[in-house]
């Protein structure tokens, strides 16, 4: 349990390892975690799996902001987790900054 009443989120990542552009993949407790930047360059996480046969996003392709799943196709923005296909939009997460540490709380 981390302090400062932080007792749900866990340990992701430092804050370097999140890309610019690109994304990162991790695991946290028993999820994937994909964090990456939205536009004003904050950290953000969505699930790591994919809304369509919840197949993982990890390896998918990623160019101008989009992820494709490498099972069947689905796209998504990497820095909302919005859909570009008829799949739902990625689940998010919440995120704390804590000095060089990616903290994430992955079930609301
Ligand atoms: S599991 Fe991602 S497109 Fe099917």
């Amino acid at each position: 349990m981390l302090p400062g009443g932080n007792k749900d989120f866990q340990d992701a990542c430092s804050t370097m390892q999140v890309p610019k552009t690109g994304v990162f993949f991790t695991t946290v407790g028993s999820q994937e975690v994909m964090l990456s930047r939205d536009r004003q360059g904050e950290i953000v996480a969505f699930s790591g799996f994919c809304t369509h046969s919840f197949g993982r996003l990890e390896g998918g392709e990623i160019e101008e902001g989009e992820i494709t799943c490498p099972h069947h196709g689905a796209r998504f923005d990497t820095r909302t987790g919005r859909s570009k296909s008829a799949c739902p939009n990625l689940p998010k997460f919440d995120v704390r900054i804590e000095g060089r540490r990616v903290l994430v709380r992955p079930d609301r």
